[in-house]
């Protein structure tokens, strides 16, 4: 819940979420989390599945998906207006969705480069500039960026996943700057390995390799990195921005 606003959810219902990637992985965590509290979700994947389906049924006024790629920053623009349109305001911005292709750099072909920069870097900082729109008219809200080790950690083959990650952290910083007199504030949360489909390729030898490395011996899981977001998102955080809190199990410390 946005500290900015009446926890009663004013008229219309619950505060506004747009959760980017929300068909599974911490996306659907968090939107079903979000939607238990109460809160209204916008979210979008390329494809529908059970999850979005069940859920549009079962949440009809408070949940709305729609087909949209990360690539297509006209159709990733639409979608913020239009979520803002349809719950009348956006209290919320998680910046979730994100493409991750394990290769290494120099036999990376050119248009995957730029793919991965569109869908991890890119796409978030449209996001963010359609909802700071909204909040801003609004007196306030909050985004929440989604990172990566990656960005601060060297790992062969995801050389331009990192660097587009990087970049996230940094936009995320800058924005906190410039939004912060508007009310909103802007914070990454930076996962360490956790399970999910992007991680369901990791080979049993990787797994023991990042498990030995990691202080509490073990992944972590989408829904301990869904707490640190929603506790960034809450007035709990109402005097924390421009942070990146590492959620890792202390493989980086
Ligand atoms: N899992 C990890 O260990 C890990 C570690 C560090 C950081 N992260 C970051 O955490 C975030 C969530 O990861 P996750 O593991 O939950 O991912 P995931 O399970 O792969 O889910 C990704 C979500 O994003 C959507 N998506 C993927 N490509 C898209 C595209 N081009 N356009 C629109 N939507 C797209 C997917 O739906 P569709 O496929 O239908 O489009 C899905 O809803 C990502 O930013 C990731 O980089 C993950």
């Amino acid at each position: 819940m946005n500290a900015a606003h009446d926890p009663s959810g004013g008229p219309g219902g619950g505060d506004v979420a747009v959760v980017s990637g929300g068909s599974r992985g911490l996306g659907r965590v968090l939107v079903e989390r979000l939607l238990a509290d109460g809160w209204r979700v916008a979210t979008f994947s390329r494809k529908p599945n059970e999850f979005t389906e069940a859920t549009a049924e079962k949440y009809q006024d408070a949940f709305h998906w729609a087909a949209v790629d990360l690539t297509d920053s006209a159709a990733v623009r639409r979608f913020g207006r239009d979520s803002a349109q349809r719950f009348g305001r956006i209290d919320l911005l998680v910046n979730n969705a994100g493409v991750l292709r394990q290769e290494l750099f120099l036999t990376t072909p050119a248009g995957r480069m730029d793919h991965l920069v569109d869908a991890n870097l890119l796409a978030p900082a449209h996001l963010a500039q359609v909802c700071a729109r909204v909040m801003m008219r609004a007196g306030g809200g909050s985004i929440v960026n989604i990172s990566s080790i990656n960005a601060i950690r060297g790992y062969r083959g995801v050389a331009v996943y990192a660097a587009a990650k990087a970049g996230l952290e940094g936009l995320g910083r800058s924005l906190a700057r410039e939004f912060g007199p508007l009310g909103i504030r802007v914070n990454t949360v930076t996962p360490g390995f956790f399970d999910s489909e992007m991680t369901a390729d990791v080979t049993p030898h990787n797994r023991e390799k990042i498990q030995r490395r990691t202080p509490l011996g073990r992944l972590g899981t989408a829904e301990e990195i869904a707490d640190a977001v929603l506790f960034l998102a809450s007035p709990r955080a109402r005097f924390i921005t421009g942070q990146t809190l590492v959620i890792d199990g202390g493989i980086t410390c």
